[in-house]
């Protein structure tokens, strides 16, 4: 077996997410499904409670199938620790709240997922947090917002679901400039569409739910230090002070304190088949990919459909910036497209047959959904137009199916 991985491209390391078991030669990793893990003696068991040695006690704390998926993303991102926990957003919600304590500030790009403005409302109503919402393709619009407060900086790779693509690389230098973390949420592009840890951002969250699980089974989250933060100079109080042991895994030994104290810990089934999902991402995402590219063509040209959102597409204002940023040539495999009105959306949502009518994304299945009256259900309409999430608007999430069957069940639903 293979022992040095630096070399593995991707796809390799997405494959061998997990080394094997060299008792019995299994492949796939253990399902550790307990509650909790026995001990000979009662000081084994607080040892591990007071972190003198290494072990499981409680699966809300720890549990080794927890640990493989963990491994199996930082070795993905070439990152330096990760957290695996129960939801996309209770990833964003403890990478936010590892860092930040009443009276502290975060900016961040109006271009936002639904459930990230909830949470951003929630800590601004009741946690004493301000929050700045800046265009998040403006760059000089986070460095303006940045206060002697702010601690932490935060967009999406691709908007969902307004489609619009911000420069990382240009965010990172103004985060990087101010001493503040930056964290990306990439559960729209994955690594196989971005480097973020090569455009220098400090932590990536994603909602493993979908492309990385990517069969429409489990929801989880990942947390994932990309190793470009210094956390020994955190701001954070918190952070700091856990710096003092842990050094620059202070981040992650914060988040896996709040994983536990919030009670957001994932199921050792949900982690095993996230890394069984994870192995085929590069196949999946690259069909996926190709066949949003051709829906997105078809739906450009059709007469009934009046905008279409697609950084792929060569008219769309963020191509040259997703070109220039995206890897493998592809643009990923969620487009918007707009229609004359609400109801023409209900109309040819109802009249989908393979397309599902869905509140998820990055399934092998092509979805499709409403999100101004579905997600955006409870924001102002001010907060929903910076999001795009307008009336006319379906978000459409590609599949694994043929193009051609996708297309003809689209063209059939606008007729
Ligand atoms: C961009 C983005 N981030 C986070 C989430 C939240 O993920 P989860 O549903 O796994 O909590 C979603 C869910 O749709 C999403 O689209």
């Amino acid at each position: 077996m293979a022992k040095d991985k630096k070399n593995w491209k991707l796809a390799t390391r997405l494959v061998h997410g997990y080394d094997g078991d060299p008792e019995t030669g299994a492949t796939a990793p253990p399902i550790y499904q307990t509650t909790a893990f026995a001990h000979e003696t009662a000081k084994e068991i607080s040892d591990i409670f007071n972190n003198r040695e290494f072990g499981y006690a409680y699966s809300r704390v720890a549990n080794p199938s927890i640990v493989a998926l963990e491994a199996h993303i930082t070795s993905v991102e070439e990152a330096r620790a990760s957290v695996g926990v129960s939801t996309g957003m209770g990833a964003t919600s403890i990478a936010i709240q590892a860092l930040v304590r009443p009276g502290d500030h975060i900016v961040t790009g109006n271009s936002l997922f639904g459930g990230t403005y909830y949470l951003f409302q929630e800590l601004i109503e009741n946690n004493g947090i301000t929050v700045s919402f800046v265009e998040a393709t403006d760059v000089a619009a986070y460095e303006a917002a940045i206060t002697t407060d702010t601690k932490a900086i935060f967009c999406e790779t691709i908007g969902n679901p307004k489609l619009d693509v911000p420069d990382i690389a240009a965010i990172s230098q103004i985060a990087q400039a101010h001493n503040v973390p930056f964290i990306v949420d990439s559960t729209t592009a994955t690594k196989y569409l971005i480097d973020l840890k090569g455009l220098g951002v400090s932590v990536s969250v994603q909602s493993a739910t979908k492309w990385l699980g990517g069969q429409g089974t489990t929801i989880a989250g990942l947390i994932v230090d990309l190793g470009n933060y210094k956390w020994t100079e955190s701001k954070s109080p918190s952070v700091l002070e856990m710096s003092k042991k842990m050094g620059d895994f202070a981040f992650i030994a914060r988040c896996k304190k709040l994983r536990s104290n919030l009670g957001v810990a994932l199921a050792p089934m949900s982690a095993f088949m996230i890394q069984s999902g994870m192995e085929t991402l590069c196949l999946r995402f690259e069909k996926q990919c190709h066949n949003a590219l051709k829906v997105a063509e078809f739906l450009d040209a059709h007469p009934k459909v009046i905008k279409v959102s697609y950084p792929g597409l060569k008219t769309d204002p963020f191509h040259d910036v997703a070109k220039r940023q995206f890897t493998n040539g592809v643009f990923g495999g969620l487009l918007t497209f707009q229609l004359a009105d609400k109801a023409a959306c209900f109309s040819c949502i109802d009249k989908l047959n393979i397309v599902k009518n869905l509140a998820n994304l990055g399934d092998n299945k092509s979805l499709a959904i409403h999100p101004e009256s579905t997600i955006y259900r409870d924001i102002s309409k001010e907060e929903k137009d910076a999001a795009g999430s307008l009336q006319n608007l379906i978000r459409f999430s590609a599949g694994l199916e043929s193009a051609e069957d996708i297309i003809l069940d689209l063209e059939q639903a606008l007729s």
